[in-house]
Parts: C-alpha cells; structure tokens; sequence
C-alpha cells in the first residue's frame, strides 16, 4: 500500500509446517477457502450448512443476506471468533481451527476488522483508538507515528485526531474503526455492515476507502445489506439464506 507501509519481516509468515495446509491447485491463489463448512450453535441454531467459497487473492467480495441469515459468523470464522462444527477454515494458508494462542493472535495480526458497533474506546482519542493495537503489539513510537498520519488521512480525519469517539459523528466513528483495522496494513479485510447505520454519502465514503485499500492490494470482504451499494460498486457478490449460499454473481469461486 504506497501511503503506508511495508509489513515488518516479522510478521511476513505465521506459516509454520504444522498449520499449512496443503496447497490445492485451485486454492493456491486463495486468500480465503470454505470447505463445506457447517456452524451450529450450541442452542441447536444451524447459522451455517454447507457453506464452500473461495475468495481470491486482491479480489473484493460483498456477503449480502436477510438478517440472521449467517453473515456475521461467517466472518467470525474467518478470524477465528467461532470454530466451526464441521468443515476446514483456511485464511492465508492457515487453518484457522487449528490455531491457538500466539498462532491465532499473529493470523488476526493480518485480518483488519471493521465492526458495525465500532467498537471505540470512549476514554481514548481518535488516535489512540487507532494506534492503540499496534502499541499492544509492540511496534515503536517511531513506527506508529509514521503509520497513523496517513491512515488518518485515507478516512479523513486528520483534522480530528485528539477528539474523542463522543465528539464524532456516526461517520466519522465508523470511519476510526476503519483506520483502526487498516493502520497495521493488513492483506485481509474484513467489513462486517459497516455502512449500516450511515446516511447514502458517508456509506458512499465508506465504500470508497474500502476500494482505495483493495486497489492497494488487500483483499477485502464486506456484508452489507445494502443492494443500492452492492450496484453502484460492481464487486461480486454471495448471497446467503438460511445458513446457505444462495446465489453469487461472476468472479466468485465456489466449489
Ligand atoms: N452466539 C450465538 N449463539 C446462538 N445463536 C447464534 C449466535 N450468534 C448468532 N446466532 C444465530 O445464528 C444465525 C446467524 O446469525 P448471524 O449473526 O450470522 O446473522 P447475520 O446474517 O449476520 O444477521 P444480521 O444481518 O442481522 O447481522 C441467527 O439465527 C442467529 O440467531
Ligand atoms: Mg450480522
């Protein structure tokens, strides 16, 4: 990504032996891969039924869906939130069930989130809502310092950088969480609604960081329930009801 960063040696591969999976031929290219994936619930709630996908390196996705149809978990899978009951999880080679600890902790390393509750820290300014994860993961004043101002300023909001969450607009706060997800340059993105609670022009805005960031390089993964957006952007698009994929436009491999 030119405006920010080169990943630090460290963190260029968890990959050890153990959690590579073999690489198919057709997954070889894939950032992310559903195999049959199937998620119930303690309580018995099937979110998930035989769900297979394969996201693409550099390729921009967008999950649409009914409420309660199983978008959520199926990024919450992707980051090791929820395990599945049955089928494999594969992000960045990694299989993500069998991950623990560190492992897990260094694959989320490479997986910005964008939550649709935001998720700020009230007591904190916007910039330190944004740096706060990298101090955590011990990167240098120097090194945050170099990171933070052009992030903040793909979303805009240089001018805001000592304000707190409460002083922001919905936008805007939308628009710290993503910096907050992308200020460690992640390859993978993931956007759980992250227009859901906004106006036409800043989800338009929205929409447009998330492309900036996908034409940089990473691969990118929204849910929306949005139809108006998923047009105007003309990504591929998976549509899942009941747990199940329903439908999905070109440029998406599903297997
Ligand atoms: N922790 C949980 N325990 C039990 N059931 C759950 C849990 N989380 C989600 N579910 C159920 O799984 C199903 C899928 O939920 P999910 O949150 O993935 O849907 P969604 O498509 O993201 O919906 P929305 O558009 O409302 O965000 C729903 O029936 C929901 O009630
Ligand atoms: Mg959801």
């Amino acid at each position: 990504m030119p405006v920010l960063i080169t990943p630090r040696t460290t963190e260029k591969s968890i990959n050890s032996e153990e959690s590579k999976t073999q690489q198919h031929s057709r997954g070889a290219n894939a950032m992310v891969q559903l195999h049959s994936i199937t998620k119930t619930y303690t309580n018995g709630c099937h979110a998930l039924v035989d769900v297979s996908l394969e996201v693409k390196h550099q390729e921009f996705l967008f999950i649409t869906g009914p409420s309660g149809s199983g978008k959520s978990t199926l990024l919450k899978l992707l980051y090791g939130e929820e395990l599945p009951t049955q089928g494999e999880v594969i992000v960045d080679d990694c299989n993500v069930k069998t991950l623990r600890g560190d492992r897990l902790s260094l694959l989320r390393r490479r997986i910005g989130i964008v939550f649709q509750d935001y998720k700020l820290i009230p007591q904190r300014t916007v910039a330190e809502n944004v740096t706060f994860v990298l101090q955590a993961q011990g990167y240098t004043r120097k090194e945050i310092q170099r990171r933070l101002e052009p992030t903040l300023k793909l979303v805009g909001l240089l001018s805001k950088a000592d304000c707190f969450p409460d002083q922001l607009s919905g936008g805007e706060q939308q628009r710290v969480s993503i910096a907050r997800a992308i200020v460690g340059t992640p390859p993978l993105i993931l956007a759980d609604e992250p227009t859901g609670n906004l106006d036409p022009d800043n989800s338009w805005q929205v929409m447009q960081i998330l492309q900036k960031l996908n034409t940089f390089g990473a691969t990118v993964i929204v849910t929306t329930h949005d139809e108006q957006l998923v047009r105007r952007c003309n990504h591929p698009v998976v549509q899942v009801r009941n747990g199940r994929i329903d439908r999905q436009s070109s440029r998406v491999h599903s297997h």
